[in-house]
């Protein structure tokens, strides 16, 4: 079991909520009672929530408890005030959007731009950002139709907040419990980031478009796990999704640099402007890196590499064989890609890897930042439910060769590849490239 610090990582600013607007959505779903919570927390840390309940959530909670929590009427019906344009008014007064919980009608309607009632209608107008706290049985949570949905919902900038794994309605357990609402407040707060002194910077830096500081760059990116086989049908592998190299491959992509990404199977979108390359096995990443790693400018190792392989991989499918109760498999080390690429460094390349961690964070990036002659490192808590695996956002603290140590908080995997990329510019040869910000 993993042994944990004593101290747990930062809380995430909530800053943010202070005097933000927030429209809140209820759909119906047994959890829809949590959003009363959820209400009173956002208004404790200063927020201006403005709630709005579908029919089916006035089921479970009241528009009158909601109201008096807010201290603001609570509309649910898309006709009620109709010579008031009420769905279009909400949009357009929200600096963020949560809906707690989501069902998985709301997501469906949302992933199809359905607009048949007010909360749907409104979300259909939003142009802030949009956080989802999904909450369902598990059959519904993991039938592809919802899957489907999520992921475009994902792929178009939402939030998705949960859902935990734990009982539910009815005594099942399982995956789709609404998430705690502390995860949701610092999903709201997260997604309100750019507001933040730290966002705000990555902001003012963003490029526009036409503007192309990398032109002429060539980078190559490592993103998501490596499959290493047992036999035809078995693997291992582990929980990385890829979003984090996705993200700092469109990142580089967006400023007109060259990109080649490597990535393992997974089901991200391939980002726009990036080449993309698939690989299964560390092997297969480390021969597609190597081949470019000379003439490239930037490397980042974004994959979560497997460290080891079994020896053997069965051509025919692994039999149990004598009824024993324990099975040995023999492993062994796979090469170490950016340990590789750091080994014949050129002058002038930029090397960036991550480190993700559940315990010891620091010194455990620290060492890999010297071990594998890396010019930066992110390293992070893979054990956090907000950061790591398989979440759309991450945090943790950016390490420089130099001595430099940046905090990042939490924040979006694309604004955090952002911030990344400025880091990256700071320390590529001298070019005619807009001043940095990202190590302050
Ligand atoms: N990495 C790599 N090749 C490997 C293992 C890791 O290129 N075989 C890269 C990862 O992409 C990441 C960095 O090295 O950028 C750190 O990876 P991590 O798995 O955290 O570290 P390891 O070197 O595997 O060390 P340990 O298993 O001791 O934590």
């Amino acid at each position: 079991m993993t042994e944990h610090p004593a101290t747990e990582p930062a809380a995430p600013d909530r800053a943010a909520l202070q005097g933000a607007r927030v429209l809140l959505g209820v759909s119906g779903g047994v959890a829809a009672y949590k959003a009363a919570l959820l209400a009173r927390g956002l208004v404790t840390h200063g927020a201006q929530v403005q709630a709005v309940l579908t029919d089916a959530a006035a089921r479970f909670v009241t528009p009158a408890q909601l109201a008096a929590l807010t201290g603001r009427p609570v509309p649910t019906d898309l006709f009620e005030d109709a010579h008031r344009i009420v769905h279009v008014d909400l949009a357009r007064q929200a600096d963020v959007a949560a809906v707690a919980p989501a069902t998985a009608n709301v997501l469906g309607k949302l992933a199809h731009g359905l607009a048949d009632d007010l909360l749907s209608s409104a979300l259909l107008c939003l142009d802030a950002p949009l956080v989802l706290a999904p909450a369902m049985h598990t059959e519904m949570w993991e039938h592809p139709a919802v899957t489907a949905n999520v992921a475009m919902l994902r792929e178009r900038g939402a939030l998705m907040v949960g859902p935990d794994h734990g009982p539910l309605a009815g005594g099942d357990h399982g995956p789709g419990r609404l998430a705690e609402e502390d995860a949701i407040l610092d999903a709201v707060a997260a997604a309100l980031g750019p507001s933040t002194a730290p966002a705000q910077a990555t902001a003012s830096t963003q490029p526009t478009a036409g503007d192309e500081p990398l032109a002429g760059l060539h980078a190559v990116v490592t993103a998501g796990a490596t499959r290493e086989h047992l036999d035809p049908v078995r693997y291992l592998t582990n929980r990385a999704s890829g979003r984090m190299g996705y993200a700092v491959a469109g990142a580089l992509a967006r400023r007109g640099a060259t990109v080649e990404l490597i990535a393992g199977p997974g089901e991200q979108p391939d980002p726009a402007g990036v080449t993309v390359q698939r690989v299964e096995t560390a092997r297969e990443m480390h021969a597609a890196v190597l081949a470019r790693a000379d003439v490239a400018d930037v490397v980042v190792g974004a994959a979560a590499v497997a460290d080891f392989r079994p020896a053997e991989t069965a051509a025919h499918k692994r039999k149990k064989g004598a009824p024993d109760e324990t099975e040995q498999l023999t492993l062994v080390r796979n090469p170490d890609i950016l340990g590789d690429v750091g080994a014949r460094k050129r002058p002038g390349q930029v090397l960036v890897g991550f480190a993700a961690e559940t315990q010891d964070e620091e010194a455990q990036g620290a060492d890999k930042l010297a071990r594998k002659g890396l010019d930066l490192i992110v390293v992070n808590r893979v054990d956090a439910p907000d950061a790591g695996f398989a979440v759309d956002t991450n945090r943790g603290l950016l390490l420089g060769a130099d001595g430099t140590r940046a905090e990042l908080p939490l924040m979006r995997k694309d604004a955090l590849a952002d911030r990344l990329v400025e880091a990256i510019v700071a320390r590529l040869p001298s070019r005619d490239l807009p001043q940095t910000n990202a190590d302050r």
